[in-house]
């Protein structure tokens, strides 16, 4: 079990697909067009939601080989997408960096997985792909910006106090956290790949209610282990959040980026 719960997977969905940023995905999909077998491999695929959102913007004859280490998450891919011919599935760890299969593979690709990694991972993985000439498209990333239209005078240490967080261990060792983007496009810029990078903010409204109240929940944990707001801090701030979220002129934007990294022919 990975620990990421497919609930929380479904909610942030529909907001991911508005978030992507689409000139990358064009540029993924032109990319795919000059190839002659096109074959994609997403890591940490969780239930699938990168083919969901992707499989009718790439080529159709597009192979695609979803991977994951959780066989929870696999099969409730499996469930939703069924037996298509161009879809395979694949129980592995990415810690396994060495064997990743990457035979025929056109480009990696991954959505809200590279926060969790860590710098030496990224270096290793980046040297990976560069060997066999693979691309990365790598969405969603989390870049720390967390921010509301209703302001909070505990807002920015909200923001500090989780953005610290997110360099935890993940699986990975210390994790990027929010420069996961900036550390994959140096990676690959040494490696000679042309990249393209762009933002893909998750933008909430009331219509994304549950999606919030999920996001507020999340902090709990992170903020309580910082320790730097007392506990009654963190539930006075949590409580004038939850009591926002349905106001109309309420929102809150969560920064991410994504980047597309092809090798130069
Ligand atoms: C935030 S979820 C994103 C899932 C999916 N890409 C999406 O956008 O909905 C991160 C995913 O990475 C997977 N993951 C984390 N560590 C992994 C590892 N060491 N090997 C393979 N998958 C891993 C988790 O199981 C989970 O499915």
């Amino acid at each position: 079990m990975s620990g990421f719960d497919k609930t929380w997977l479904a909610l942030r969905e529909p907001v991911d697909i508005r978030a992507r940023a689409k000139p990358l995905v064009e540029q993924f999909s032109r990319h795919l067009e000059d190839v002659a077998r096109p074959a994609v491999l997403d890591i940490g695929c969780g239930t699938g939601s990168t083919w969901r959102s992707l499989a009718t913007r790439l080529p159709a004859t597009t192979q695609w080989h979803l991977l994951d280490y959780d066989p929870l998450l696999l099969a409730e891919a499996e469930r939703r997408i069924g037996a298509q011919k161009h879809v395979s599935f694949r129980q592995f760890d990415l810690n396994q960096i060495e064997s990743l299969p990457l035979a025929e593979i056109s480009v990696v690709t991954a959505s809200a997985l590279f926060d969790l990694c860590s710098a030496a991972f990224c270096d290793l993985f980046a040297r990976t792909l560069a060997a066999s000439k693979t691309g990365l498209y790598a969405a969603l990333n989390y870049d720390g910006v967390m921010e509301w239209s209703i302001v909070h005078p505990l807002d920015q240490q909200v923001a500090a106090d989780f953005n610290r967080h997110q360099h935890f261990d993940k699986g990975f060792g210390p994790a990027l956290g929010p420069d996961a983007t900036d550390h994959l496009r140096r990676c690959f810029e040494d490696l000679d790949y042309t990249i393209s990078v762009a933002t893909s903010p998750w933008i909430m409204g009331p219509g994304d209610h549950d999606l919030q109240a999920a996001f507020l929940e999340g902090l709990v944990t992170p903020l309580s282990e910082i320790g730097t707001l007392t506990q009654k801090e963190i539930s006075d701030w949590l409580d004038f959040r939850r009591a926002r979220i349905a106001e109309a002129d309420s929102s809150c934007v969560v920064g991410h980026t994504d980047i597309l990294a092809l090798p130069r022919h």
